[in-house]
């Protein structure tokens, strides 16, 4: 049996880089945050003994996932901060949905005992910074998302790969999901669930503002502005997959100076959110539906955009929408921009090893290591200009090119 006493060397070794990062954390190094959190991450891990460990991932972990969705459905984040976050007891919380109070009562306490929510007193919550985070409804979405299209399937993740020997799935339309939900497609299972599909765009949204932009870590000016043609498509940069326009916004204002065509490609209900959005109410943002399996209607455009699309599809189904940009590309000056993850060979960040299991689970696709990335794209007979990246755990942005 494993042993009941942490080891102290470990311990210790883990108590002095806590100490080291937090010294730099409070110095005010930008770097230090993430290096201090993972570093207690450690430190938790050497202090818990192995029955901890297994206690935490059988007890609190389900039931931190199942308390933040049943909350999220009794409004408690909205409500705790409501009039201020002033502390309100569970029959305050109850208020706002009618729901019996000892049910808020145990869900809150829950909430408590797993950061989501403090506590001044017996019976008495009032918000931390988690909760009110979580208490805006793009956030909340992301629980929304996590425990109804995730967690549905990953518990029959299991049982699937049993069924299929342990075999890496590969086959976008027949995979874990459709396993779990009814053969669908994951998009068409989406679509078909209006308020899921809002969670969805809302929850990629305020991801989003917490990534480091793409345009910070590629040179848009020298590798798009430059040189750009001003007339008709070749001035275009295309958002393939683009969801409701955020990406375009963004970029219009971080690089302004590109005056070239702005387009929007997406499904069609996606589309139909982004002009309910007003998104292409100005003219600047032009909204197109269109099918990225089907051919590319922008030709020699001076960039196609896609983020994280390719993520979402198995190598089969990325070399079909590869080749549909390939064909409309003029040689050495239209662009093919990724912005996905290359996950490391080694030590990988528990971001990309994440949304690795999650894009098996969900499309039955992965993330990919740069090696793959290489072999994917000149496998389309197209060529890896650059690899740009900005910290662990971050997406990252690649770029292609038709060679002349
Ligand atoms: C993971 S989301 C990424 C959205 C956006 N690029 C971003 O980063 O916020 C993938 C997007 O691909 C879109 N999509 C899925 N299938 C598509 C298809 N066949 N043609 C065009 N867009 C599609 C979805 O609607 C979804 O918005």
């Amino acid at each position: 049996m494993a042993s009941e006493t942490p080891d102290m060397e470990t311990v210790a070794q883990a108590l002095k880089q806590v100490a080291e990062d937090g010294k730099m954390f409070m110095n005010n190094d930008p770097s230090a945050r993430e290096k201090l959190v993972a570093s207690a991450r450690a430190l938790v891990l050497a202090a818990e003994t192995p029955m901890d460990s297994l206690l935490w991932h059988v007890w609190a972990l389900p039931t931190r996932t199942a308390a933040a969705r049943i909350a999220v459905d009794l409004k408690i984040f909205e409500t705790a901060v409501d009039n201020g976050g002033c502390p309100k007891s569970s029959d305050d919380l109850a208020a706002a949905t009618g729901a019996a109070p000892t049910l808020v009562k145990r869900i809150s306490r829950a909430l408590v005992s797993m950061g989501m929510l403090g506590e001044q007193g017996p019976d008495l919550y009032i918000p931390n910074s988690f909760t009110k985070l979580l208490a805006n409804r793009e956030y909340g979405a992301g629980i929304i998302f996590n425990f109804e299209i995730n967690m549905a399937s990953f518990t029959k993740l299991p049982e699937y790969l049993r069924n299929t020997k342990f075999q890496n799935p590969e086959n976008a339309r027949d995979g874990p999901f459709q396993y779990a939900n009814d053969n669908k497609p994951a998009f068409s299972w989406l679509v078909e669930r209006p308020e899921l599909f809002e969670a969805f765009h809302l929850y990629i949204h305020a991801l989003r503002q917490h990534r480091p932009s793409w345009t910070s870590m590629y040179p848009a000016q020298a590798r798009l502005v430059e040189g750009l043609k001003l007339d008709g498509d070749a001035s275009a940069f295309v958002d393939v997959g683009g969801s409701v326009g955020q990406i375009l916004q963004d970029f219009r204002a971080e690089v302004p100076q590109y005056t070239g065509r702005l387009v929007l490609q997406e499904l069609p209900e996606v589309v139909a959110a982004a002009t309910a959005k007003s998104v292409g109410a100005d003219g600047r943002i032009e909204l197109q539906a269109h099918d990225f399996f089907t051919p590319q209607p922008v030709r020699g455009a001076r960039a196609y955009f896609m983020r994280t699309v390719l993520h979402d599809w198995p190598d089969a189904q990325c070399r079909q929408i590869l080749a549909q940009l390939k064909d409309a590309m003029e040689p050495g000056y239209s662009r093919i921009l990724i912005s996905d993850c290359a996950i490391s060979d080694e030590k990988a960040a528990w971001q990309h090893v994440s949304m690795d299991i999650f894009m098996m689970n969900q499309v039955s696709s992965r993330e990919r290591t740069e090696r793959e990335w290489r072999e994917l794209i000149g496998s389309c007979g197209l060529e890896v200009t650059g690899i740009y990246n900005k910290g662990d755990g971050n997406e990252g942005l690649i770029e292609a090119i038709l060679p002349l």
